[in-house]
């Protein structure tokens, strides 16, 4: 089928490379043109695991470009991935949202075109990208209204493992209001619902993975499907980091406990990793904006507040037990393992160490830090921040007072910790999430802790 795809980031990226995978023929539009220079040449603007390969592998069926005039006329799904960054309501802004339903109802050429939201969007939005694609194409066609639907696919990878996710999903999500829109997409989907395409060698089929679970519904209710799940996923790391707090008082092992109830097949085992909590640019958006949309309709929604609470104390904690072991944090220097908001990512939207840095920064504390792939894209948009960076993990601990593990690349797991150790002021570590081995570290002499 021919597809295409406005908005180059991880979403669109992924969904494009996919698609073009399974034979489809896609055209990606970003109106960054340096990005699409970059893609035209063979770069790749993110850090994503297996993306360069899986792109060379699909290139025959790909093209980049700026303009809606080459990628809109003849599609027959057009996906919008474009940004609906959080204002500061909560509510996202729907700015380059809007500016590409104009510019794709513009172009339609009257042939049915399927128009999908995958941003992340407020419920509601299918109708109104519908009012906008309308306009646009009426405008342009003096009268003659083009032929498309509105249908949401919401997106449901991590950054880190977005290929996988993307070629071996839970679920695939459609939601439209006509049932031609949504066979459309059935078809596009198949070889992923059906598993019918040959698995990459990096990036083999899991041997549990056969058909995919499609749940075809209406709009709204995939507008919904979207942010219940973030905040679903984002309230059950709240809870055992709440669970946590009680864990640590009472002298138990969160992450035992963690297990315990994890294997417990009603609850599941996975999003249950205490510690400094969540960041990215998903979960806090999204909880955010699903409170603004309740609010619209007078609702309050106290579970999902309280989840973001929660996060937010985790984060003080930090700072609460370097103050404990320390005393005083004034002329400290403290060393960050860890930069990015998680591993395999060198994304830093809402990464939990930018936030530790600044509030240690604003104690009077030299922070110094290291990561294996962000520190260039912090460089570039935080101009360090005050932030001391050192090319190895090494380096970080030289002189300082404390160490915090933000971020588990697998990397630290295997660190030196008897030269950590030495080359310490105070040799004391804080594992914000509970991913180091504390006999190993114990044993080198350094004192170690976790955050519940
Ligand atoms: C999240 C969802 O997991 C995806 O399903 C969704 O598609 C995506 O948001 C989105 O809306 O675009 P992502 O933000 O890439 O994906 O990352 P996650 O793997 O969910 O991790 C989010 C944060 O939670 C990270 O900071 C991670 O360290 C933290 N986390 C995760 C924990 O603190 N504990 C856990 O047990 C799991």
């Amino acid at each position: 089928m021919r597809v295409a795809i406005i908005g180059t980031g991880y979403v669109g990226l992924t969904t494009g490379v996919c698609l073009a995978y399974m034979g489809h023929s896609v055209w990606c539009l970003d109106t960054d043109a340096s990005k699409i220079q970059a893609l035209c040449a063979g770069q790749i603007p993110i850090f994503e695991p297996y993306l360069d390969e899986l792109l060379g592998a699909a290139r025959p069926n790909l093209r980049f470009t700026t303009s809606y005039p080459d990628a809109i006329p003849g599609a027959e799904v057009v996906f919008i991935a474009v940004g609906t960054p959080p204002t500061p309501s909560g509510a996202p802004n729907l700015e380059y949202l809007s500016q590409a339903a104009r510019m794709i109802g513009e172009h339609l050429n009257g042939d049915f075109t399927v128009v999908v939201n995958k941003s992340t969007v407020p419920i509601g939005s299918g109708n109104w990208v519908g009012s906008l694609l309308r306009d646009a194409s009426e405008q342009r066609a003096a009268g003659n209204s083009a032929d498309f639907a509105v249908a949401s696919n919401p997106e449901f990878l991590r950054e880190g493992a977005a290929l996988h996710d993307s070629l071996y999903p839970d679920r695939i999500v459609i939601g439209a209001d006509e049932q031609r829109a949504l066979e459309v997409l059935y078809s596009l989907y198949r070889p992923i619902l059906d598993q019918t395409f040959p698995a990459p060698t990096f990036l083999p089929r899991p041997e549990d993975v056969s058909a995919i679970p499609l749940v075809s519904t209406d709009l709204a209710s995939a507008e919904l499907i979207k942010y219940a799940a973030n905040a679903f996923l984002a309230l059950k790391i709240s809870f055992i980091n709440e669970i946590g707090l009680v864990a640590e008082r009472v002298g138990a092992n969160i992450t035992e406990v963690a297990r315990g109830i994890g294997l417990d097949s009603r609850i599941g085992p996975r999003f249950l990793n205490a510690g400094i909590g969540w960041g990215g640019s998903c979960f806090g958006k999204d909880t955010a904006a699903l409170i603004a949309t309740a609010s619209e309709y007078g609702l309050h929604m106290p579970i999902v507040e309280a989840a973001k609470t929660v996060n937010t104390r985790q984060r003080d904690k930090v700072v609460e037990k370097l103050l404990h072991e320390l005393k005083i944090l004034k002329g400290r220097t403290v060393g960050l393992l860890g930069l990015a908001f998680k591993p395999n990512t060198d994304d830093l939207r809402e990464a939990p160490a930018i936030e530790i840095a600044q509030k240690l920064i604003d104690r009077g504390v030299r922070v110094k830090a290291h990561d294996p792939i962000a520190r260039e894209r912090f460089e570039r948009e935080h101009g360090t921040m005050g932030v001391h960076l050192c090319d190895e993990a090494e380096g970080v601990a030289e002189g300082c007072d404390a160490l915090v593990l933000v971020t588990e690349w697998p990397e630290y797991r295997d660190l030196p910790w008897d030269r950590l150790a030495r080359k310490m002021r105070h040799a004391f570590i804080l594992d914000g999430r509970h991913a180091l081995d504390r006999e190993k570290i114990t044993r080198s002499g350094m004192q170690y802790v976790t955050i519940s």
